[in-house]
């Protein structure tokens, strides 16, 4: 799929993973959705951008509100690429130090906007994408969903987390054989540490730590390189119903 031209819908554009994204496809001739509940950062993203990006304020926990944003994006052109960043987190124990049980309402909360938002922006891109007509090899669309290498290799505090980026990995395949009858590959990318507001919370002494295991390059990850692999997934026809971990080879410890 070439990017020029195309019509892509980022969530989670206006900061972090999918603000590089928005950026990437942007200064690869895309027309760009910038979909985030962040009004503030997303207008002014879409203002620095100017021609072919417009913001979308949406909560992509809501399907009315992200049918209201494929709707803008498919005014633009036939929509092409989604791509799920909208995601966050919440440390906590199954059990905490004194045997109380994990607060319910946190860990639906993860999984709601994580897993929930993810399925709910793929489907109803996925629903748009497979009206437009199709391009060359009968390519219709390509969407990317974000989870995390805690997915696989998830920490103590990690439990709602780690079950939330598990089920976007386990909805990958399946979701990939759903639309391949149409035309549209799916793909997930699962980020190690990356160097974002979602870090914000972290002092020096826990970012220093996220980074000295990570076996080469020695740091954390920049945005950049997440928006240069959604680039790639988007050109590459032959990706399609994969997870690929972009982590410097890190393996995150029990802690
Ligand atoms: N940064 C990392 O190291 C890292 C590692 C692994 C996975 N991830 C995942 O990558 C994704 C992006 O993370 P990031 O580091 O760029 O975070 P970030 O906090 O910089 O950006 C997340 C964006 O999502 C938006 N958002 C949150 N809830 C939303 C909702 N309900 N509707 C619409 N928008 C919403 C926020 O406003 C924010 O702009 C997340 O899913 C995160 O779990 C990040």
């Amino acid at each position: 799929m070439d990017i020029k031209g195309a019509v892509a819908l980022v969530t989670g554009g206006a900061s972090g993973l999918g603000e590089a994204t928005v950026r990437r496809l942007h200064a690869g001739g895309a027309s760009v959705v910038i979909v985030d509940k962040n009004a503030e950062r997303g207008a002014q993203l879409s203002g620095e951008l100017g021609e072919r990006a417009v913001f979308a304020d949406t909560d992509v926990t809501s399907a009315e509100s992200v049918q209201a944003a494929v709707g803008l994006a498919t005014e633009i052109g036939p929509l092409r690429i989604a791509v799920n960043c909208a995601g966050s987190g919440m440390v906590g124990r199954t059990i905490n130090r004194d045997g109380s049980p994990h607060d319910l309402a946190v860990f639906e909360w993860v999984i709601k906007l994580n897993l929930i938002g993810t399925f709910n922006v793929a489907s109803l891109a996925a629903s748009a994408m497979s009206k437009g007509e199709p391009l060359a090899g009968g390519e219709r669309g390509v969407i990317v969903n974000t989870a995390s290498i805690a997915a696989f290799d998830g920490q103590i505090g990690q439990v709602a987390y780690s079950a939330s980026k598990g089920g976007v990995v386990g909805m990958t395949l399946p979701m990939a054989r759903d639309l391949g009858v149409v035309g549209i590959r799916v793909m997930t990318i699962a980020p190690g540490s990356f160097d974002t507001p979602i870090f914000g919370f972290a002092g020096d002494a826990m970012k220093s730590a996220l980074t000295e295991i990570v076996p080469f390059p020695t740091r954390m990850g920049d945005p950049a390189e997440y928006g240069a692999l959604v680039a790639h997934i988007v050109e590459n026809q032959y990706l399609n119903g994969e997870v690929i971990r972009i982590d410097g080879a890190v393996r995150f410890p029990p802690k």
